[in-house]
């Protein structure tokens, strides 16, 4: 039973896999998304599509796989085959990726410029979907371009198919990520349809979610870089639907603590995963590439730290979780003394 205006983890490839996911879960995201994924990996059982749609049933619910193609029947026996191994509790599809390399193969955004396509996916996956319990959420940017802004028609013709909740994210294709994202037309598919509608784009503060409550009839909200920055928004924009407050900022021990947490459950994640053959070979240069891995995900949450700039030039040499540890209490410290941090890093003592 979801909570009166319910919290959206946006999905993001390379972003919302399983450990980030339950991170933003016990933040108080309410609703998790995997990050697409192709109907035709999954069809070819692809050891990395397998990877990209499990969760942790006991922690991640409710959780959506959302999937990306263009053929109706192809996408439909993919959601069937995704219902058989994973069990989500919804499928999503994805009507807005703007990347050449989907849109080129008619999948994403494309389909927001051919409906009667849109409309044959989106009725081949709820008529597959249908007889398994499994209901059908969809996500679409507002339109191809800004000559070509269809949203509301897009919505109502996902509503018919027998789409049970659209997430609408605020921007053309054309744009990509750059302008801002259309709340007004985000409140006019929400006015327009009966099922609920969840708006996404630039949120990334409690105010900015509490004025689009507000001023819009959006059920809910989605919500992708703002959360990679700071995860914890989910609560804070709970706590504060519950009292009015404004929580203040996420003091830094507790930030680090949270960094430190995603760095090792993402190790141990990465061990249990199918590279972790390497990791047996040679444990140093695995935790080596695992951090690495982790990088574009240091460089987010540096956004929110103050001295980021020389943060992020120390995020970009770290190699190991105990290097991330020291580089914690380096930066605490450099904090508390009120200076900058150094910009290279001190060797490590290894005690050997
Ligand atoms: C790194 C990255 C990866 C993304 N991958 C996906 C994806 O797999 N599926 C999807 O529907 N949207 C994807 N998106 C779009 C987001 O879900 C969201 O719509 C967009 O970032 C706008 O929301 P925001 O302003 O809160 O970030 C991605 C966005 C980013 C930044």
């Amino acid at each position: 039973m979801l909570p009166d205006f319910p919290l959206f983890l946006a999905p993001m490839a390379g972003v919302t896999d399983s450990v980030f996911r339950q991170l933003c879960k016990a933040e108080g995201a309410d609703v998790l998304t995997t990050e697409f994924v192709s109907a035709e990996g999954i069809l070819h059982r692809n050891e990395r599509t397998r990877e990209m749609v499990d969760f942790d049933p006991a922690i991640e619910r409710p959780v959506g796989v959302q999937l990306f193609g263009a053929e109706p029947e192809r996408l439909a026996e993919a959601a069937r085959a995704v219902v058989e191994w994973v069990q989500p509790d919804f499928i999503d599809l994805n009507f807005g990726c703007p990347v050449n390399k989907v849109v080129s193969k008619n999948g994403g955004s494309s389909l927001l410029r051919d409906c009667p396509l849109l409309e044959a996916v989106a009725r081949a996956v709820v008529r597959a979907c249908a007889p398994l319990g499994v209901p059908v959420t969809a996500k679409i940017r507002i339109g191809w371009d800004e000559h070509s802004i269809n949203a509301v028609r897009v919505g109502r013709l996902l509503e018919e198919c027998g789409i049970v909740r659209l997430a609408v994210h605020g921007r053309t294709k054309a744009q990509g990520y750059t302008g801002e994202a259309d709340w007004s037309v985000i409140g006019e598919v929400a006015e327009a349809l009966r099922i609920p509608v969840i708006g996404n784009g630039d949120l990334s503060t409690v105010e900015e979610v509490a004025h689009r409550r507000r001023t819009t009839r959006v059920s809910g909200v989605m919500i992708g870089r703002g959360a990679m920055t700071a995860p914890w928004l989910f609560g804070d924009i709970r706590r504060h639907f519950a009292t009015g407050e404004i929580p203040p900022p996420r003091p830094l021990p507790e930030v680090w603590a949270f960094i430190l947490r995603h760095a090792r459950l993402h190790l141990e994640a990465r061990r249990g995963s199918a590279r972790a053959k390497l990791a047996a070979k040679d444990p140093r240069s695995f935790e080596h590439s695992a951090l690495a891995s982790l990088r574009a995900r240091l460089m987010a949450y540096s956004r929110g730290l103050p001295d980021g700039r020389h943060l992020r030039g120390r995020f970009s040499q770290v190699s190991s979780v105990a290097e991330l540890e020291d580089l914690a209490g380096q930066h605490l410290a450099a904090q508390a003394e009120g200076r900058a941090l150094e910009a290279e890093a001190v060797p490590l003592e290894t005690g050997s």
